[in-house]
């Protein structure tokens, strides 16, 4: 035990310094999802179709004016400090397609020391520089770009390579009309790029005699020794789509002096020395463990400092405060448990607060932890639940929230699995349309109200809290995404995130939050709570309890939709009232995410001021990717100007 304890340390160290001096092999012959974890995606960059997408080529989602880099996620050794150069050999091949009548703007290869897309370098910039790092030294940046759109005078033509260091302006460019190849044509375009410490040199398709462009280049004068090798690119008005679909690599080592192995020596020898003398395993079994609960720090260094960044960020209390305001987290005060943590109601000032402890154990509640301090924090809306405070202090995350007496919607409105308890009594039809209303507003708050354009990802009964009057208010945004308006209009993530029976069916496949998949999760809510049904599970059988969805959808085949609604209710309704509200939710749960209606439209149905969108009697089978809408207005595309501005939130 011991033994291990110190030796694996001293491999590490070991490994670390032969890291140092390895060299950069790769291949991917196509780009699956394992790739990813190979890769450092921009958020616009994402791998789809067996390629890296640099930039968006989503159907629906805006593709204008992105920017987006993808690089390998360990760097490549370029040169040392005592002279020695690199060299590398580097194979791809590209797939531009113009998807307006120009193409726009192109794609590159790139030599960098930053791996974040520079902000603002859509458009002419393809994503190597902004305005302000053009032609600075501090762009650290190399690259051999594919333009596919004159921009500015002394751009060549819209389709040629060129050679750039620091800047968009190649110092060198060479159209390929010549060669009778077209970049922006949809067709497969193979690459070879060639740096052997001296001249960097590129072959453009199956000619591998005569270079397109060779060029006597010191990338030592230009950038840090270690530099991140890949893609970035840009779209504007005009856009293509920006592919690779294989990419190889290989990189040469630098061979340094043996003194390196010396170091090496020392190195590993000056660990062990240290961990000897000091009492390691305690000390060691201690970081080990140390080490997860810390990842959340890791991640955001500052973390303290970003929420209070985040401009109006909620109230940040002290740990003892807290502490006495739930009677030291007694277990009286406990309201219920979740996998992230335990909530406790206290006593704050003299107002009753529910209090999160996220539990110390998971790294994914400090990443909730984060995205609700960041989310909801700022945001204040009568149907969400408001953070009153956050906490972050030895090691332990607590948020503060609102208290909402009457607890989590689940409990009122299932009847086919909790037994009904006796201060669960069975919500009103009036009430539970007044709950209905209620998330439908928060939700078109949060899409279409709010500067920053938040998804909640994770819309159910349980999340739904209810105060003393039994007004909806949305919470746990725990999953929920910001999105910076008009940059994007989805946001990708490395995990599946939700909650089955809410997820929308594209979601399973792109893994991908948007606000149709939002609308999803609010449709299959507007079914329970109309039905007072759970919503089951992903399955593609008709029957009811199996899947609310497909059970409510054969009822309204056969035109006997309103067998559907719960019986607890005792007929006690509105049936038009409960049609309209029933065919809404389908609508929302349309298995094309373009035929859903907006939240706005939501509201609109709900109110009376428009009409019930038409839902097909037949469910139609679920197809990818999507047909365009067919009954949606484009209301994506037209947010921006509708916008009444926020003051509150002005400030940023
Ligand atoms: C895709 O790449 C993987 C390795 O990353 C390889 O095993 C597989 O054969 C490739 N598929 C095709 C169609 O090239
Ligand atoms: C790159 O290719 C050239 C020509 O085939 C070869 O001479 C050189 O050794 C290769 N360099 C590396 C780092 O593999
Ligand atoms: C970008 O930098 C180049 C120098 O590399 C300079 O010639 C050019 O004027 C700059 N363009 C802009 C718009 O700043
Ligand atoms: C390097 O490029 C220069 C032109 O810039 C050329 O004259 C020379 O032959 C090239 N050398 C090699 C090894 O390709
Ligand atoms: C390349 O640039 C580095 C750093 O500026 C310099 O030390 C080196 O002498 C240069 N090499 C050549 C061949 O010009
Ligand atoms: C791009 O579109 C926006 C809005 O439609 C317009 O304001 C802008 O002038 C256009 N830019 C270019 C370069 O065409
Ligand atoms: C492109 O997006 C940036 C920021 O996202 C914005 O400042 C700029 O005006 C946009 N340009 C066009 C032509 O839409």
């Amino acid at each position: 035990m011991r033994f291990h304890l110190v030796a694996a340390p001293v491999i590490l160290a070991v490994l670390w310094a032969l890291a140092l001096v390895q060299s950069l092999d790769f291949q991917f012959p196509n780009f699956t999802e394992a790739a990813r974890k190979q890769l450092i995606l921009s958020s616009n960059s994402y791998i789809a179709e067996k390629a890296i997408q640099v930039t968006p080529d989503s159907h629906g989602a805006s593709m204008a004016n992105m920017s987006g880099r993808v690089l390998y996620r360990w760097p490549f050794r370029l040169w040392s400090k005592g002279g020695k150069k690199a060299s590398f050999n580097t194979t791809f091949v590209l797939n531009i397609k113009n998807m307006t009548p120009s193409s726009g703007e192109g794609l590159a290869f790139i030599l960098t020391a930053d791996r974040d897309v520079p902000v603002g370098s859509e458009g002419q910039w393809l994503g190597i520089v902004n305005p302000t790092l053009n032609g600075s030294m501090e762009a650290r940046t190399a690259a051999v770009e594919f333009d596919t759109g004159k921009s500015f005078p002394d751009d060549l033509d819209d389709n040629h390579i060129g050679l750039d260091v620091n800047s968009v302006y190649s110092r060198t460019s060479v159209s390929l009309n010549g060669r009778n190849i077209y970049i922006s044509s949809g067709n497969d375009i193979k690459v070879v790029v060639r740096y052997d410490g001296k001249n960097l040199t590129v072959f453009v398709g199956e000619d591998m005699d005569n270079p397109v462009l060779s060029e006597h280049l010191n990338l030592s004068s230009y950038l840090p020794e270690a530099v991140y090798v890949g893609f970035s690119g840009s779209t504007s008005n005009n856009t293509q789509l920006n592919c690779v679909k294989s990419w190889e690599f290989i990189g040469s080592e630098i061979k340094d002096s043996k003194l390196r192995w010396v170091w090496i020596l020392v190195a590993a020898g000056s660990v062990l020395i240290l961990l000897i003398s000091t009492g390691i395993g305690a000390v060691f079994l201690h970081r080990k463990r140390g080490c997860k609960v810390d990842r959340l720090d890791d991640a955001y260094p500052n973390i303290d400092e970003a929420i209070l960044r985040s401009s109006i960020a909620p109230r940040n209390y002290k740990f003892k405060e807290l502490g006495k305001a739930t009677g030291n987290f007694n277990r009286k005060n406990k309201l219920g448990k979740g996998g992230f943590g335990t909530v406790y109601k206290g006593i704050l000032g003299n107002k009753e607060v529910a209090v999160k402890r996220v539990s110390k154990k998971s790294t994914q509640g400090k990443q909730e932890f984060m995205a609700e301090v960041t989310t909801i924090g700022n945001l204040h809306h009568r149907n969400l639940v408001k953070l009153i405070g956050w906490c972050h202090e030895r090691r332990e995350y607590l948020l503060v929230y609102e208290y909402l007496p009457n607890g989590s919607l689940d409990k009122y409105v299932f009847c086919d699995e909790k037994p009904v308890t006796q201060e669960a009594t069975v919500l009103s039809w009036e009430k539970r349309l007044s709950v209905i209303s209620g998330v439908a507003h928060a939700l078109d708050y949060l899409h279409n109200g709010c500067m920053k354009r938040v998804f909640h990802r994770d819309i159910k009964a349980s999340n739904i809290m209810l105060d003393s009057d039994f007004n909806a208010k949305l919470g746990d945004f725990g999953l929920a995404r910001t999105i910076i308006r008009n940059e994007q209009t989805h946001h990708s993530t490395k995990e599946l995130a939700g909650t089955p029976g809410y997820m929308a069916p594209e979601s399973i496949l792109t893994g991908r939050a948007t606000a149709e998949t939002d609308v999803y999760a609010f449709g299959v809510l507007v079914l329970e709570v109309a039905c007072g049904r759970k919503p089951g599970g992903q399955t593609e059988r008709d029957d009811y309890i199996s899947n609310i969805v497909h059970g409510l959808w054969e009822l309204y085949r056969r035109g006997t939709i309103l067998e559907g609604a719960d019986a607890r209710l005792d007929g006690i309704f509105k049936k038009e009232e409960m049609e309209r509200v029933l065919i809404l939710g389908l609508a929302c749960c349309h298995p094309n995410p373009n035929d859903r209606p907006s939240m706005k439209t939501v509201l609109e149905v709900l109110t009376g001021e428009a009409p019930l969108p038409d839902v097909p009697a037949e469910r139609p089978v679920f197809m990818w990717p999507p047909k365009p809408p067919s009954f949606k207005e484009w209301d994506n595309s037209i947010i921006g100007d509708q916008l009444p501005p926020i003051s509150e939130l002005a400030g940023r």
